[in-house]
């Protein structure tokens, strides 16, 4: 996983990223993007002005301690940004799936995304908007942007909020465990078991290196409270915001570092034999965008259950 600070400070750069959407999410994202010095001007664009102005002056105060402004902007803003990263739209409330926020959100989309290319046909988006995969795909077909170039945050989330489960299971620091969640951003996501593991140790057998027991059910439990949590967390604040943002700004990290980094993020592909679908897998994330390396060696079970979850998120595509 990336580091949230940056390794070649943006600032220096002179780079400019946009969020789109001054709702939780999108404030919560400026803020750590401004705090990790990857960019020099953050331009937070919202349909409510008020409300994006309120934002940027509340962390323009924040931004005496760091290295950057931060403006209200226009989607004519976006011109010559690296990245634009869009978190608007409605969020899930309790009882509700991402993909129940189909229909609104594609509908904003529709139209945001085409001024965005217009004024920023060189840049790569970054979709943080739920459902990610359906609206990642969306993007990708509203921008007539390459592939690389049109980028969920996807099951970043899942992968980090798995590795802190496997964390705490095995008494190590997150950074210690490789281990992957993939497919939809959502009730069909999948943990890859298989290649799972621990300074290079499958986790079976560093379990049983470390003298305690491996315990199949406690694993699950924690793959199940990963594809719980937001749901756990909305129920009781009613919202996520705090990793999603950090997650969207260590996807960004190796984009403008150029750094080649793997990470579990949303794009459009082939997965499973399904064609033309957005789901995440590792991918190489670079100042081109995000790129399909090497396909993951799956067991039989794993592809089967990445075959199911792109067939659920494609079915949804065809529906919009
Ligand atoms: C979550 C939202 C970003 O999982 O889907 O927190």
């Amino acid at each position: 996983m990336s580091q949230l600070v940056a390794s070649t400070p943006g600032h220096l750069k002179g780079i400019k990223i946009v969020v789109v959407g001054a709702g939780s999410v999108g404030v919560t994202t400026a803020y750590a993007l401004l705090l990790s010095g990857l960019a020099a001007e953050i331009v937070l664009i919202d349909i409510d002005k008020q409300r994006a102005e309120g934002e940027v002056m509340d962390l323009n105060h924040a931004a005496h301690f760091a290295q950057a402004r931060v403006v209200a902007g226009e989607y004519e803003d976006c011109a010559g940004a690296a990245a634009v990263i869009i978190t608007a739209g409605v969020n899930q409330k309790p009882g509700q799936t991402r993909l129940d926020l189909v229909k609104t959100n594609y509908a904003l989309f529709a139209d945001v995304v085409p001024r965005i290319a217009k004024s920023a046909p060189d840049t790569i988006l970054i979709v943080a908007t739920n459902p990610v995969d359906v609206l990642t795909h969306a993007a990708y077909k509203l921008s007539g942007f390459p592939v690389e170039r049109v980028i969920g945050s996807g099951t970043a989330m899942d992968t980090t909020r798995f590795r802190h489960e496997l964390s705490k299971e095995f008494g190590v620091n997150p950074r210690n465990v490789h281990a992957v969640i993939i497919g939809e951003h959502g009730d069909s996501q999948l943990p890859v078991w298989s290649l799972a593991s621990i300074v290079g140790m499958r986790l079976k057998d560093f379990a049983a290196q470390k003298g305690i027991e491996y315990r199949q059910d406690a694993m699950d439990a924690c793959a199940r409270r990963t594809k719980e949590a937001a749901y756990e967390i909305i129920r009781r604040k009613g919202k996520t915001n705090y990793g999603v943002a950090s997650v969207l700004v260590s996807i960004l990290e190796p984009i403008i570092t150029d750094g080649d980094a793997l990470m579990t993020v949303s794009r459009v592909g082939n997965y499973g034999g399904v064609e033309d679908v957005a789901l995440s897998m590792p991918c190489k994330l670079n100042r081109t965008g995000a790129h399909i390396d090497v396909p993951l060696l799956l067991d039989t079970s794993e592809q089967e259950a990445l075959r199911k979850s792109a067939l659920s998120i494609k079915e949804v595509i065809d529906s919009v």
